[in-house]
């Protein structure tokens, strides 16, 4: 028995020890990694509500204390409920240990979605060790109504009566239960605003984005939990917007705690009341006119009569069921539209009795908000204008057919304040008329209104003109961001046009996170398409012509940059098609492999090489070369498309075709004389170059040529909207950036410190000032492509096609003999690079922020190679950072994450 009991004791000795080595030796393998995972996103947003994506698209970041810190496996759990995933219960999706650095573009491959229902993630990695992080801590998304079925309410309007005035919604119900939760589904077109019980639902204003109404209608979700009561009021005001008509189709949907449900639709027969109201009228490129008399207290907020819906005394009149729009619902992907920024402007001038006119002293996307006293009746008017006449009164000539004007008429009780809310001005001044005093400065206030993404971008050198030149094109691309890219924001246009977005997208992309604002965009762009592939000038459509300027590339290019910026695969899979079909369009208009139609080109270049003075068309660059050069592109980006989701055949397929294209660009438009394409001029040879069409042994004749033609121009540009951007771009590439600077940097017209000197805040539709009725827009976008300059070559920070997502990149900065310094930042999806550099006596600072889980492939600037120094230590001694090859004037060095200060010689 006791030999027993020794034995059984030793057993279980030996029992607990092999459990106390084995648990060491488990914490040895497991070692808990120092890296955390955070700011988790779903479909490029933070805890999404009302998603309608199947298979949405996961990204997380790392922040570590150590340098070179990658991520070598991932491991995601989804689950339908808090509790599941608090207890690591993946009944959703268990990724399982994924061997990959991908924290960006992760697609969901879970069970099912379904509409309506929460989903809790969770994500944690294994680093280059193998240490495994903890958990992230749980984010959410949340489904919108996926099926059209799930859509029980119906369109709803006031029928024949008040033809084009804004609508008043109201319903009034009761709630006697406890709630879980509540959602409003609403669409209501052209804009709208929800409130309940007196509280405006959301800080959006202009909402849902625009589209063509007959294919696509966004919708948004809202949690109005806490915004309902035992007794309730609904009120929705619907004004027709861009071009809709004022209707409105919207569900409410509560899930009561004790496991029932109700859900309120709008129908003409559920008690909803329509009537009309205080705004009186309102139109985007009209402004709005507000009669404060004929404002109804509470009509949104209180429960007046037993009979409410009926209460005839405000005129409220049942609602009918009107003709759908026609087009799908979608959840509205993208950011709302918001009011960004409020500014107190300071001057205002009186230049005739009585009329006062406000200098807001920036050129912007908005309206103005007022307060004021005075008797009942009087009339405000507020003119808004981007220049002013010799008289110093508003000169309202350039915005053609927009009004820009809104009224507003007093109710006599008091102060009284407004400002309106379904219409929007682009301007800079503002004349006010029928004020009843001399506003004082607070009186008005301007309100900056665009889609409410985040800016992403820094630039900054010691050329004050580049900083201003950088600020005009950051102001001028924020003032045409309302949920598509406008061409300009104030006269009756305001459209999105795809030859200007061709070379706008770089810029933009480096100074706004796009992610959701493309992906909504290039809908649009795909729902102007027709059968035969064609699409048309601008999206949503309007007008422009039909089939679209063969220079619209950027319908590529949305997809193609948010791949190479965003990693969205998705993009690619969901377009690939439409985009495919826009380049067979194009070939099959190719004679001879040159496309036979071409409207607009290098659009808008120095007066003097334009076809003539009332044209915007130019002389020297032919539209065919600028088509066809574009179709080769197109159709390069299409193979390199096809690579990506592994289309083997239609990357050969599309790689021939750009062979062929190219072929016939050089027969078409080398001239074996000059040296140069078509009349070798700047447009022509920096395309040409951009393309990588050129044969090797003529590039340094055509990079020549392009030199000269500048020089004979007394280093200014003659290019217009697109090849601006390759002009900059090739000299700098090709060895002559101190060129690119001058032309940068030129006071002079035609040039950007020439429209500055000239009082621009926003950039010019025209290299010239002009103000007159016609092509005259004072905030446009196109000719900014300098904008991307500053961050791809200043401060050098570029993405690498191969590695989508940043997750490696490029830092190559010039430079520059002028600059002392230069410095930026670009808030990647990784997270922040830095790039900044600095002369010293005889040496370079070059200081760079790396993310985590990124690779950089640094291009120091230097006259010695020996001399390179990385944080005090000579390079060579850290292991992290790995020198690749020398380049004139440069050590390339491949460095993981961190900051790194890197000195060099410079003489
Ligand atoms: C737009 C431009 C566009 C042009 C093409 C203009 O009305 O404002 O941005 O490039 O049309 O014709």
């Amino acid at each position: 028995m006791e030999n027993v009991n020794s034995r059984r004791y030793i057993i279980s000795i030996f029992f607990v020890l092999i459990c106390i080595l084995t648990k060491a030796n488990v914490q040895q393998i497991k070692q808990e990694s120092k890296i955390n995972v955070l700011d988790l996103k779903c479909e490029y947003a933070t805890n999404p509500i009302g998603l309608d994506v199947l298979s949405p698209q996961l990204s997380w970041r790392l922040i570590s204390k150590e340098n070179a810190t990658s991520q070598t496996a991932y491991q995601i759990i989804v689950a339908d409920s808090p509790e599941k995933i608090t207890q690591n219960i993946a009944n959703m999706w268990d990724s399982g240990k994924i061997f990959s650095n991908k924290s960006t573009g992760v697609s969901y491959k879970g069970v099912e979605l379904k509409s309506k229902q929460q989903y809790f993630w969770k994500v944690k990695i294994w680093d280059k060790n193998n240490k495994e992080s903890n958990w992230s801590d749980i984010a959410f998304f949340e489904m919108g109504l996926l099926n059209q079925k799930d859509w029980i309410s119906e369109w709803i309007g006031s029928g024949p009566l008040w033809e084009n005035r804004v609508k008043y919604f109201r319903k009034t119900f009761t709630i006697d239960k406890e709630i879980k939760s509540a959602r409003f589904y609403i669409a209501g077109i052209g804009y709208y605003e929800l409130f309940i019980n007196g509280s405006k639902i959301g800080d959006q204003v202009l909402d849902p984005g625009t589209t063509s109404y007959d294919k696509r209608v966004l919708y948004s979700t809202f949690d109005v939990k806490n915004h309902l009561k035992n007794q309730n009021v609904i009120g929705v005001t619907v004004a027709p917007g861009w071009y809709g008509t004022e209707k409105l189709r919207a569900q409410l949907e509560i899930n009561f705690s004790d496991g029932t449900k109700n859900t309120l639709i709008t129908s003409g027969s559920t008690g909803w009341s329509v009537s009309i109201g205080p705004i009186v009228s309102s139109s985007i490129f009209d402004g709005e006119t507000y009669d404060a008399r004929l404002e109804r207290s509470g009509w949104n907020s209180e429960i007046r009569l037993n009979n409410d819906n009926l209460d005839r005394d405000y005129g409220w009149k049942n609602v009918v069921n009107v003709d759908p729009p026609g087009g799908k619902l979608v959840a509205q992907k993208l950011e709302p539209i918001k009011i960004v920024d409020v500014i107190v402007p300071k001057i205002i001038k009186e230049p005739k009795p009585g009329i006062y006119v406000i200098d807001t002293e920036q050129n912007m996307a908005g309206w103005a908000s007022l307060k004021i006293k005075g008797t009942q009746g009087t009339k405000i008017t507020l003119k808004f204008a981007e220049s002013l006449y010799e008289d110093g009164t508003v000169n309202q000539e350039n915005l053609r057919l927009a009004a820009a004007k809104d009224t507003y008429i007093l109710n006599g009780n008091g102060e009284e304040s407004w400002e309106p809310s379904f219409t929007y001005h682009g301007f800079r001044y503002i004349q006010v008329e029928g004020f009843p005093y001399k506003p004082i400065i607070g009186d008005i206030k301007v309100k900056f209104i665009r889609s409410a993404v985040n800016s992403v971008g820094k630039f900054k050198c010691s050329n004050e003109l580049l900083n201003s030149i950088f600020k005009m094109v950051v102001s001028t691309e924020a003032s045409n961001l309302h949920s598509i890219p406008t061409d300009c924001p104030q006269r009756d246009e305001r459209m999105g046009w795809l030859n200007d977005l061709t070379v706008r997208i770089d810029q933009a992309l480096y100074n706004f996170d796009l992610s959701r604002f493309y992906a909504k965009y290039i809908d649009d762009v795909k729902d102007t398409q027709r059968d035969d592939g064609s699409i048309t000038c601008t999206a949503p459509f309007r007008w422009g012509n039909n089939p679209a300027d063969p220079v619209s590339a950027s319908y590529l290019l949305l997809a193609f940059q948010s791949y190479i910026f965003y990693d969205n695969i998705n993009i690619i899979n969901e377009h690939y098609e439409g985009l495919k079909s826009w380049v067979d369009y194009l070939y099959s208009r190719t004679e001879n492999g040159i496309v036979n139609y071409s409207y607009y080109g290098d659009w808008s270049p120095p007066i003097k090489f334009a076809v003539n003075p009332g044209s915007a068309n130019s002389k020297d660059t032919p539209g065919s070369l600028m088509s066809t050069g574009y179709l080769y592109y197109c159709s390069n980006i299409i193979s390199q498309l096809a690579r990506t989701i592994g289309n083997s055949e239609d990357e050969s397929t599309y790689k021939q075709l750009s062979k062929e294209i190219a072929d016939a660009f050089n027969r078409e438009y080398w001239n074996e004389q000059t040296g140069g394409y078509a009349s070798n001029n700047q447009a022509s040879n920096s395309f040409a170059l951009f393309l990588k069409i050129v044969p090797e042994n003529r590039i340094q004749r055509v990079v020549n040529n392009l030199v000269e033609d500048v020089k004979k121009n007394d280093f200014h540009l003659t290019t217009g909207n697109l090849c601006t951007k390759y002009l900059l771009e090739m000299l700098t590439e090709y060895g002559h950036h101190e060129i690119a600077y001058k032309i940068a940097t030129q006071k002079t017209y035609p040039s950007w410190g020439y429209m500055l000197d000239n009082g621009a805040t926003t950039l010019w539709e025209r290299w010239e000032y002009a103000t007159g009725g016609a092509m005259n827009s004072h905030n446009h976008p196109m000719m900014g492509s300098i904008g991307s300059w500053f961050y791809k070559y200043v401060i050098g920070i570029q993405p690498n096609n191969n590695a989508p997502g940043f997750s490696e990149f490029t830092i190559h900065p010039y430079i520059f003999e002028d600059l002392d310094f230069a410095e930026g930042e670009f808030d990647s999806i990784k997270g922040k690079i830095k790039s900044s550099w600095k002369k010293g006596s005889g040496s370079i600072m070059l200081s760079v922020v790396i993310p985590e889980n990124t690779n950089a492939i640094i291009y120091i600037p230097t006259t010695k190679l020996k001399s390179i120094t990385a944080n005090n230590k000579n390079i060579n001694r850290i292991k992290e950072i790995k020198f690749l090859r020398s380049e004139s004037q440069y050590a390339v060095y491949s460095v993981g994450s961190g900051s790194y200060n890197f000195k060099s010689a410079w003489l």
